[in-house]
């Protein structure tokens, strides 16, 4: 009892950890700090403790410290995953994900830093810290046995939902891919209305970033619309309150995500809204995740019974 306590402490303490790692470097772009400690890495500056302090400096230097920090508890959180709930079946997967992805993620920070990258590849950083960020999520919910207290081994998803919850995962990540090279393309203010690009410009004198822009706000349209659809279809074909309540939860964020989309844009990119754009999207592809993980196992069952 008493280290089910513990373990689910290290489990909440990571989660969070993780999440300020992801909002953390969204805040270094964002704010321009990514060259806050110049082309130095590990150290900042060149120095242990850099002798000329600038917000840019604090910024960078807080991120690497809140991802050293992030590295000893995820570190934890594996090995605890890893020694004491293996009787669930994906435990070992996640983990591996969790360290894989992690140091994917790092690597990619530390890149960033030490050598000039395309837009492109910057644009693969969030993504990457997305999915390491659901990994935790998914150990997390498995440490606190939230399938066991929903009894969700009796909830049976069809073909058709499991292959939309696939779908919606792979449509997701291409989505965000395309949100985060608004950011690095620095295309976030060049259409300054909403939902249309600029008052009486003719779609054939959009410039690249214009169309990059246009084109994030036009996936990211359909994508609420089908996870909306979704929800109309749950509502009308499944019996579970878990899998109902879940999915409007899930409709909900995405709901906050689209209107924050719209307010990056008519605060001209103020940094909290530009920053909740980000912490939504993370929230919303973590739980998909789990119903990913659902459909997983509901196919799975599915191919045992026949
Ligand atoms: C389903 C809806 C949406 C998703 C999944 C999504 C996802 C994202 C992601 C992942 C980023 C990068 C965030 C970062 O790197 O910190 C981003 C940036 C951005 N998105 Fe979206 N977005 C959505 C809707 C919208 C809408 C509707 C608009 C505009 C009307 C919009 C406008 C922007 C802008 C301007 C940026 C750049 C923000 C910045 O410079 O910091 N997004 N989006």
């Amino acid at each position: 009892m008493k280290n089910q306590i513990l373990h689910k402490i290290i489990a909440i303490v990571s989660l969070f950890t993780m999440l300020f790692v992801l909002i953390g470097g969204a805040l270094v772009t964002k704010t321009g700090s990514g060259l806050g400690c110049g082309r130095s890495w590990p150290l900042c500056d060149g120095q242990l403790i850099p002798s000329n302090i600038t917000p840019e400096l604090i910024i960078e230097l807080s991120h690497r410290l809140v991802t050293g920090v992030a590295i000893i508890i995820v570190g934890i959180l594996a090995i605890v995953a890893w020694r004491h709930y293996q009787h669930v079946k994906e435990t070992k997967f996640l983990v591996i994900m969790t360290i894989l992805f992690f140091i994917i993620q790092s690597l990619l920070g530390a890149g960033a830093v030490l050598i000039e990258q395309t837009s492109l590849i910057k644009a693969l950083h969030f993504g990457v810290s997305l999915i390491s960020f659901a990994t935790v999520f998914l150990l997390t919910l498995i440490i606190f046995n939230i399938d066991k207290h929903f009894n969700t081994d009796q909830i049976n998803i069809t073909k058709t939902l499991r292959t939309n919850f696939y779908g919606l995962f792979v449509y997701t990540l291409i989505v965000v891919y395309s949100g985060a090279l608004v950011r690095h393309k620095s295309a976030s203010l060049v259409c300054l209305e909403w939902p249309h690009c600029n008052e009486g410009q003719a779609i054939s004198t959009f410039s690249v970033e214009q169309w990059i822009q246009m084109g994030h706000r036009l996936m990211a349209g359909l994508l609420f619309i089908w996870v909306v659809g979704l929800l109309i279809y749950l509502f009308k074909n499944y019996k579970s309150n878990f899998l109902k309540q879940g999915w409007f939860l899930a409709t909900v964020l995405i709901t906050i995500q689209v209107v924050l989309g719209a307010l990056v844009i008519f605060t001209l990119r103020n940094v909290n809204i530009a920053l909740m754009h980000a912490l939504f999207i993370s929230l919303f592809f973590a739980l998909l995740c789990y119903f990913v993980l659902l459909a997983y196992r509901s196919n799975n069952k599915n191919n045992n019974e026949q």
